[in-house]
């Protein structure tokens, strides 16, 4: 179908001739009209809870880059909001979560603000909904925070088994709902957001990582068609287990898989990824050449180009516009 938006042909398994582009966290403190938004939304938490302000934070990238798909503006410590844990944001630290009453509101906006960027996207660009994956969730729970190891949450999974599942078993209860209510509501493609897959040894990875996220994408496969990306960050030779077990449709590629790896992994399933943040921020030639080293290893199979991991803040927004000129062949 000519008007199916290449983000899906692409996540369909079908080689594209230009690769579709979208990039992690393209929306965000490195634009001076979401520093605007967020300072008139006042708090973090209200800007992703206000569907009229999250839709205009969603569709602030798109008009400014035209992207092939933009990505839903929530966050990930959302999902615990709905499943008991009270969550504030710490000036300069990110999420704190504590156990709590949490919110019982957040399916609803969130549903809301995917309809508002729904009706407001040109028909060829996807809209993609999100959680993060059981692990990276249930790691923020019983951390409290984020950590450089989650040495806190490993210590609970290794030592107190149950208490652990209990909690994951909670979790995808709640994400599988708040994932359908996305779908539902007009996301095309999902995202599992695993960003700290990457701190567990091979039994916890393949138990937890995997086996996790298997049941979670079952769950969402019953209720619903749309393909699920996965992104085990920092998984390393574990990807090719995770690309055959998870029941992903799609696999998010950390900057460092070596693209030797991507390209197994690509007949495998399609990818995404996989340009390191940084290299947008240095911008130029070397910018340039990781972009076409990537293309050209990547761009004959099906195939998304994707940064990494997330923009960070001090990115010119004129290297995202550059990117993008390159990436569709008009620089
Ligand atoms: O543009 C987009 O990608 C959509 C929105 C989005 C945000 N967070 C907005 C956000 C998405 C998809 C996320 C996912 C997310 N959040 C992840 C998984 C992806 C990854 O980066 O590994 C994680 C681990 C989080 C948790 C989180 N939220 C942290 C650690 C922080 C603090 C660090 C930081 O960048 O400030 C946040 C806050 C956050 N989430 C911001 C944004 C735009 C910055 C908040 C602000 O405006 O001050």
């Amino acid at each position: 179908m000519e008007d199916k938006p290449a983000l899906l042909r692409a996540l369909a398994g079908e080689t594209m001739a230009r690769p579709p582009v979208w990039l992690m966290r393209q929306a965000g403190r490195y634009l001076p009209e979401y520093r605007a938004l967020r300072e008139k939304a006042g708090g973090f938490l209200e800007l992703c809870l206000t569907p009229e302000l999250a839709a205009e934070a969603t569709l602030q990238p798109i008009r400014r880059f035209g992207f092939d798909a933009a990505i839903l503006f929530a966050d990930l410590p959302l999902l615990p909001l709905l499943a008991g844990f009270d969550l504030r944001y710490a000036e300069g630290e990110g999420p704190v979560l504590t156990p709590g009453k949490g919110r019982s509101d957040v399916t609803v906006q969130v549903a809301a603000t995917v309809q508002r960027v729904k009706a407001a996207l040109p028909p060829g660009t996807a809209l993609i909904g999100f959680t993060g994956a059981p692990w990276t969730v249930a790691a923020y729970c019983l951390e409290g925070r984020g950590s450089r190891d989650f040495a806190t949450a490993k210590t609970v999974m290794f030592r107190e088994p149950a208490r652990y599942q209990a909690l994951v078993d909670r979790l995808t209860e709640v994400a599988i709902e708040y994932l359908v209510a996305q779908a539902e509501a007009g996301a095309d493609a999902l995202k599992l957001f695993d960003s700290w897959a990457g701190v567990l040894p091979e039994t916890s990875f393949r138990q937890h990582v995997i086996e996790a996220t298997r049941r979670l994408v079952e769950g969402v496969k019953a209720r619903t068609k749309v393909p699920v990306i996965g992104f085990p960050r920092g998984a390393g030779f574990l990807y090719h287990d995770y690309a055959r077990h998870s029941g992903v449709d799609a696999l998010a590629l950390d900057p460092a898989v070596p693209l030797a790896e991507a390209a197994k992994l690509q007949a495998v399933l399609p990818v995404q990824g996989n340009l390191d943040p940084i290299a947008l921020v240095a911008g130029g030639s070397a910018m340039a050449q990781e972009v076409s080293r990537i293309r050209a290893k990547l761009g004959r199979g099906p195939f998304v180009f994707n940064l990494g991991h997330g923009i960070v803040p001090q990115t010119p927004p004129e290297h995202v516009a550059t990117l993008v000129a390159l990436l569709r062949g008009d620089a």
